[in-house]
């Protein structure tokens, strides 16, 4: 039985990477964030609209209780996800955590493309975005350090970068799988 989680932050890859890992792997990719989607029949900017960030990683939590005890996939976690109840140490008890580690000129880069989704940033100009994510980066790594593996990601703007990336990434799971870093 194989669960692979990958977390990390906002813009680091992990639906993308995740898309082709689990293709590579043979394993089913289950995103957090269309779980609940599908599961409360809301997006994420309108869950945070209506329960407010609090409400959310409640949600959040109870979701990751569920795609966690599912075999034979490999989980895209929220970039908030490691971060609030114990939900790094359950992660790190369920399966695999792999830590996509981005710079932040690598995340604000991804982010100006793919913000609007994002209600932490949605509204955010360049500049706004530049603190942001060099705060609460500074604050979440002590979370995402726990994971098992950390893997350095660059940029992902194309599928030659995306295909070579997710090369090394099963080259590093498989490895660790074998060696049983997992648990
Ligand atoms: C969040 C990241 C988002 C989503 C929500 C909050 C965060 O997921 O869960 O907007 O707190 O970093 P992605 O990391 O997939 O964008």
């Amino acid at each position: 039985m194989k669960r692979i989680i990958l977390i990390g932050y906002m813009g680091a890859g992990k639906t993308t990477l995740g898309k082709v890992l689990a293709r590579e792997l043979n394993l089913e990719l289950i995103d957090l964030d269309w779980y609940i989607e599908n599961r409360f029949h809301q997006s994420v900017t309108q869950l945070f609209a209506t329960r407010g960030e609090e409400g959310f990683r409640q949600i959040e939590r109870n979701m990751l209780h569920e795609v966690a005890e599912f075999e034979n996939v490999i989980i895209s976690s929220g970039g908030g996800t490691p971060c609030f109840f114990d939900n790094m140490e359950y992660m790190n008890q369920q399966g695999l955590t792999v830590y996509l580690k981005a710079t932040p000129e690598t995340l604000r880069t991804h982010l100006r493309m793919g913000k609007q989704k994002r209600p932490l940033v949605a509204q955010k100009n360049d500049e706004e975005l530049d603190v942001f994510i060099h705060e609460s980066l500074n604050k979440r790594e002590p979370f995402y350090n726990q994971a098992r593996l950390i893997f350095d990601t660059g940029l992902l703007d194309n599928g030659t970068r995306i295909q070579e990336t997710v090369q090394l990434l099963v080259e590093t799971i498989r490895h660790s799988l074998n060696t049983g870093v997992q648990g």
